[in-house]
């Protein structure tokens, strides 16, 4: 054969091999575990519905042939009482992620499953369906994990527990920027680890990478595994600061990236799909619970204000969630005939007065629901106008722990009276980050101490019920008929891989209850 004639099949072996690489950065193939191969990103479970539940995983492989994973559901770990079972084809343009929506399940069930492939097996993962008559609900809440600040050590906790319903995670579960170089000496000193890619996340290659570092940690890897996730974003999915209309800082391109962080995304979370890839969705717990998920980055944020000062501040045309996902949040809420209506949420709800604390940090405060006071407004008028109450909002972001009693406005003795807790129509209670920096990663002990001291002041922040600055893990929240229970369970250190943790503090308000306070310690 003429050589000439060879060149066409020589571009396409070429082009072949190019592509077969091209979907993660060949630097976390080092990362992998061979033994796991080709499920060395393990398993996870999601979105639990009562009668179903989404199973995930995905092949480690190089090539860009379609393949075939095989999928059993069971009611025992040995998977001998298998209930469904499948195969299911997985492409390149999906990085060979594998999710089913497993249908026709029992409520409040426990469940084990498996994929195949090339007759290997992937770990047993375990699974919870949503429980329509149970008389207590735990989910743990977590947010904020940044693999560069330090190890999973929340996660690894939550791995071994069997008091779980579901996991709640809030966002920031990836960080898109690059290897951090330079900063503080106290920050530079928590980096014990490296990101892969050595680059801020922009195209689709990179996001891949980044999920996949993150998921070949051995201790959120094990917490997927062991307990369905429940997905939101904030903005480190996509980019610091992200909003409908952009990022902080201006990008190329902005809606090309957006659409490309949400790929991502999807590909990787244990999420029910949908066409919009919308993260907005709700979860029944029966008559105990109405688990609401929120948007507060991508559906209809308008662009944070430029500051106290800027005239728009309070405008009603600028909105956190948009009009069409507020009215969805509070007709359901309406018309829920649940206990308890848990909403779960990227940013700080509560009207937090951190003017005597960062006289000179306003863009922190704008970035919270303090930077978007008309459309949280409309959202208590419409709650105290309806007598709704036993409302519970889970945050993140922050990095820190909180617990507020929820009201319209803290200032206001026509509206709130903390003695009395007049006006007070439930709790927001704040998750720690997993590892991403708070005050003593960052700044000395004694500003931590006079920081705290000036948010807790009572005519600073009056419905203010606890606070801590420096702990790093996660939050529990259990329901039961009589009160809503927020546990904070800290890890002992996040420089080495430890999941020892300690519930340091623990506060509850009663059904109907007006006040949020001190509880007996949950479970260890
Ligand atoms: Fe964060």
């Amino acid at each position: 054969m003429n050589a000439y004639r060879l060149l066409p099949f020589l571009f396409l072996w070429c082009f072949a091999k190019t592509n077969a690489q091209s979907w993660y950065h060949p630097e976390l193939k080092a990362l992998g575990a061979p033994e796991l191969a080709p499920f060395e990103f393990g398993v996870a479970s999601g979105d639990p519905l009562p009668d179903a539940v989404v199973i995930w995983t995905k092949l480690f492989l190089d090539t860009d042939k379609p393949q075939s994973v095989t999928w059993e559901m069971a009611t025992d770990s040995l998977l001998h009482q298998v209930v469904q079972s499948g195969e299911q084809a997985t492409y390149r343009n999906s990085a060979f992620t594998v999710k089913v929506d497993v249908r026709g399940l029992t409520p409040g069930t426990t469940y084990y499953y498996r994929f195949g492939h090339g007759g290997k097996y992937s770990p047993v993962g375990r699974t919870r369906t949503a429980s329509q008559n149970a008389e207590l609900l735990r989910l743990a809440v977590v947010s904020c994990a940044d693999y560069q600040n330090g190890y999973f050590n929340a996660f690894g906790h939550i791995a071994k527990r069997n008091d779980l319903d579901a996991v709640l995670h809030l966002g920031d579960y990836i960080y898109e920027g690059g290897v951090w170089r330079g900063g503080p000496r106290k920050m530079m000193r928590n980096r014990v680890r490296e990101h892969v890619p050595d680059k801020t996340c922009t195209e689709l290659v990179d996001y891949r990478t980044r999920y996949g570092q993150y998921r070949l940690d051995p201790q959120l890897r094990e917490a997927h595994r062991m307990h369905p996730f429940i997905v939101i974003w904030d903005d480190h999915e996509i980019a610091n600061n992200a909003t409908v209309d952009g990022p902080e800082r201006a990008t190329a391109d902005w809606e090309t990236r957006k659409a490309t962080a949400k790929q991502a995304y999807f590909e990787w979370m244990p999420i029910r799909e949908n066409p919009e890839r919308s993260i907005v969705r709700s979860f029944s717990f029966g008559n105990l619970a109405e688990l609401w998920m929120l948007d507060g980055r991508l559906e209809g944020r308008s662009k944070q204000a430029v500051g106290f000062d800027d005239p728009s501040l309070n405008s009603p045309d600028r909105h956190m969630l948009g009009t069409q996902q507020t009215d969805w949040l509070l007709n359901g809420m309406a018309a829920s005939k649940a206990k308890w209506q848990i909403i779960g949420n990227q940013v700080i709800f509560s009207q937090l007065n951190d003017s005597k604390v960062f006289d000179r940090r306003p863009s922190v405060r704008l970035d919270r629901w303090d930077g978007y006071p008309a459309e949280r407004q409309s959202i208590f008028d419409f709650i105290y106008k309806n007598n709704l109450k036993n409302i519970v909002v889970v945050t993140g972001d922050v990095h820190t722990s909180w617990a507020f009693e929820l009201t319209g406005n803290p200032d206001d003795p026509n509206v709130y009276d903390p003695k009395t807790g007049k006006g007070v129509v439930g709790a927001e209670f704040v998750t720690p980050s997993v590892t991403s920096f708070n005050f003593d990663d960052v700044v000395p002990r004694f500003i931590t101490v006079e920081a705290k001291r000036r948010f807790k002041k009572r005519k600073n922040n009056p419905h203010l019920r606890y606070l801590d600055l420096n702990h790093h893990g996660y939050l529990t929240v259990t329901l039961t008929q009589e009160q809503a229970q927020a546990d904070w369970f800290f890890v002992k250190r996040k420089d080495q891989v430890d999941d020892r943790v300690k519930n340091r503090a623990s506060r509850r308000i009663l059904a109907d209850g007006k006040q949020v306070e001190k509880a007996k310690r949950g479970v260890r």
